[in-house]
């Protein structure tokens, strides 16, 4: 794994953003693998004004995100299709068609699932996939565990997410207690991974994530074994690497 440290989030986004722009350079139709949560915030908007310069094309890309709240409503604010239309899609060129959530909305989520995973087939993986870390090691909604699925699948939280990100909620209560995920598998089908990670909450994570131990207690460990996968975090989470 490569690493990348930055004095600070904006520096992180910007390192981000710019791998994501090499990217779509390259490739004007990329396949791109898109995460939620604050830390990706920074990057989506770098993204948003390389595009206002006239510097990237999102005309012929295609998205797929990484997962989604289940069950909620598209409409929620706190739905992850909302943050993405927030944060990116409503700002950028990208076509309808070419945007792809897992279906919070879905009657039976194991058919999304299932169904989710071959749109993913269809697509040949993503170009490059952005993924953020849960303070417990979690990449996607794919939380510890004695064991880890690889495919999309449908997951409960674990409580210290559910507080975690009680924080965009009413109340702990309004949180969702289950997601559609991508699994560890339908991340490893993105040609390149980038990893970030902000803050002193994340060093642990980091922290663990670098000991090169595969571990299902931190899913993020997982991500060694990827051949192309650069963790960029700042140096607030870089902080208990030795
Ligand atoms: C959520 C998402 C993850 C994300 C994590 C960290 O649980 N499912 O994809 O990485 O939160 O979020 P944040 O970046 O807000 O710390």
């Amino acid at each position: 794994m490569k690493v990348i440290v930055t004095k600070n989030y904006a520096e992180m986004s910007a390192v981000a953003a710019d791998m994501f722009k090499g990217v779509l350079t390259a490739k004007k139709d990329a396949v791109l693998g898109l995460a939620t949560g604050s830390t990706p915030e920074g990057m989506y908007a770098c993204l948003v004004d390389m595009y206002k310069k006239g510097e990237l094309d999102f005309s012929d890309v295609k998205s797929v995100n990484l997962d989604e709240y289940y069950p909620i409503k598209k409409s929620d604010d706190q739905s992850y299709d909302f943050f993405m239309r927030k944060h990116l899609f409503s700002h950028v060129n990208m076509k309808e068609e070419n945007i792809h959530l897992p279906n919070g909305e879905a009657a039976d989520a194991d058919v999304e699932a299932c169904e989710y995973e071959k749109l993913i087939d269809s697509l040949g993986g993503a170009d490059i996939q952005v993924l953020g870390i849960g303070r417990n090691g979690h990449i996607g909604f794919n939380e510890p565990d004695t064991y880890l699925l690889a495919d999309t699948h449908l997951t409960g939280l674990t409580a210290s997410t559910i507080e975690a990100n009680s924080r965009f909620f009413a109340s702990e209560e309004d949180v969702p207690k289950h997601a559609l995920t991508m699994g560890i598998g339908s991340i490893f089908k993105s040609k390149k991974i980038v990893v970030m990670a902000s803050g002193k909450e994340k060093a642990e994570a980091v922290k663990t994530l670098l000991e090169g131990k595969i571990r299902t207690d931190c899913p993020a460990t997982m991500l060694v074994l990827h051949r192309d996968c650069t963790l960029v975090c700042d140096e607030d989470a870089y902080s208990l690497v030795k």
